[in-house]
């Protein structure tokens, strides 16, 4: 089992922008978007004009590992990363430090840079961390600009009260950096799934021929995989079971590595009793060597046959042998994606099915999707996007139907 504090902190897949505005702290920011990297996110900065008299791009540049973006109207730059781009890329945008002037900018619309302009465009969470002289801070119009920006969805982190760069005691510091990765952290743990108890499998199965031989599935287990992060970081005691992938397990409750679909069909027996929730992700091989040659197949000059029998349908059994358990199965499909997702729906006796277009360079290996999902009496389909957000999303509509069957 995973230490809970670093599932807590991990961060991998996560993308997270980086807003640095111009305020003394902005130092600071260097050292929380260094420790960002060190757990695992991806992170692109994004200077105002006043940060860079107080911090270089190219030091941000250095500890993010990217080029920073600074230019609204640079055509170079919008033909690279533009405004829009990163403000689909983003997970979080996290401004630290937020000035008063960028508060100000923020909360009457502006659009004249490039980082009032992406929180504007964002669908992300936007989070400021402001830090300002203290009688910045309690001035009526940074506080009813504070107010309007929260009212309007946006979280605020801070100021912390103290002794003050300028020499003045009062509200108006930044939080510290480990208290800012915390609040990043958290940001990501929803709750959805608060102690719920979900299986997944994930990855393809491998069916030996004979023991140096065997066949196998295009897929990945990305999207497996970014189910089982979404999953324990709405809180879900999370099993994840795998066919072999070059994949790096997320940090689950129980990781469990298989082979075969038989091997498979076997955990997930094993696995069963106490589960609330079984999401199918696994591209289980339907069929297998009926016998698995003891050695090595010598070639001749005929055609040799391979007799294939069926392996056992797990989700199928799951949802059969296991009414209780809420089944969500996936349906990969290369042509008829919305009848086919609902024939499967009813014949495996599923509570929801994902749905979504593979071959032709999509579903399987990449790292984008989009599905469509299906359940008795409805229907809602999540847009072309990165598997990871798209998990998140998959997992909400899980939480959403499995909370209407309870
Ligand atoms: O029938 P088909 O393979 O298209 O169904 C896909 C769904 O069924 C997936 O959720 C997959 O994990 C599951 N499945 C299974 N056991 C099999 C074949 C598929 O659990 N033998």
């Amino acid at each position: 089992m995973n230490n809970a504090k670093n599932a807590m902190k991990n961060l991998s897949n996560k993308h997270i922008l980086v807003g640095v505005t111009g305020g003394i702290a902005a130092y600071k920011s260097v050292e929380l978007v260094r420790r960002l990297r060190e757990h695992g996110a991806e992170v692109q900065v994004v200077m105002t004009e006043g940060a860079k008299a107080f911090v270089t791009p190219l030091t941000f540049q250095a500890v993010s590992g990217q080029p920073v973006h600074g230019d609204l109207l640079d055509p170079t730059a919008e033909a690279g990363m533009g405004h829009i781009e990163l403000a689909r890329w983003a997970d979080l945008v996290v401004v630290v430090p937020a000035s008063a002037n960028f508060m100000a900018r923020f909360a009457h619309g502006m659009a004249d840079d490039l980082l009032t302009t992406l929180c504007l465009a964002t669908t992300a969470r936007v989070v400021l961390a402001p830090a300002m002289n203290q009688q910045m801070w309690q001035h009526s119009a940074t506080q009813s600009n504070a107010a309007l920006l929260q009212q309007r969805g946006v979280t605020l982190w801070g100021p912390a009260s103290g002794s003050q760069a300028c020499g003045e005691v009062g509200p108006g510091r930044l939080l510290e950096v480990p208290d800012l990765l915390e609040h990043i952290a958290n940001s990501f743990n929803t709750g959805l799934l608060a102690g719920i108890k979900m299986l997944i499998t994930a990855g393809p199965t491998i069916e030996a021929i004979d023991p140096v031989r065997y066949f196998t599935n295009r897929s990945s287990g990305k999207m497996g995989y970014a189910l089982a992060q979404a999953a324990a970081e709405a809180g879900a005691i999370v099993t994840l079971i795998s066919g072999p992938t070059h994949l790096t397990p997320p940090a689950v409750h129980h990781f469990v590595a298989v082979t075969s679909a038989l091997d498979m069909h076997q955990a997930v027996l094993d696995a069963l009793p106490g589960q609330d929730i079984y999401v199918g992700a696994a591209a289980v091989a339907d069929y297998r060597c009926e016998n698995i040659a003891p050695h090595k197949l010598k070639k001749s000059d005929k055609d040799i046959s391979l007799t294939l029998v069926r392996n056992p349908d797990i989700i199928a059994e799951v949802a059969k042998h296991s009414p209780h358990i809420y089944t969500v199965g996936f349906a990969a499909q290369t042509e008829d994606l919305d009848a086919q997702a609902k024939a499967k729906l009813v014949a495996k006796g599923l509570d929801m099915i994902a749905a979504n277009v593979v071959g032709e360079g999509k579903g399987f290996q990449v790292d984008h999707n989009t599905l469509s999902v299906y359940w008795q009496g409805g229907q809602h389909t999540l847009p072309t996007m990165a598997k990871y957000p798209l998990a998140c999303q998959l997992i909400q509509l899980i939480a959403r139907n499995y909370e209407t069957k309870r």
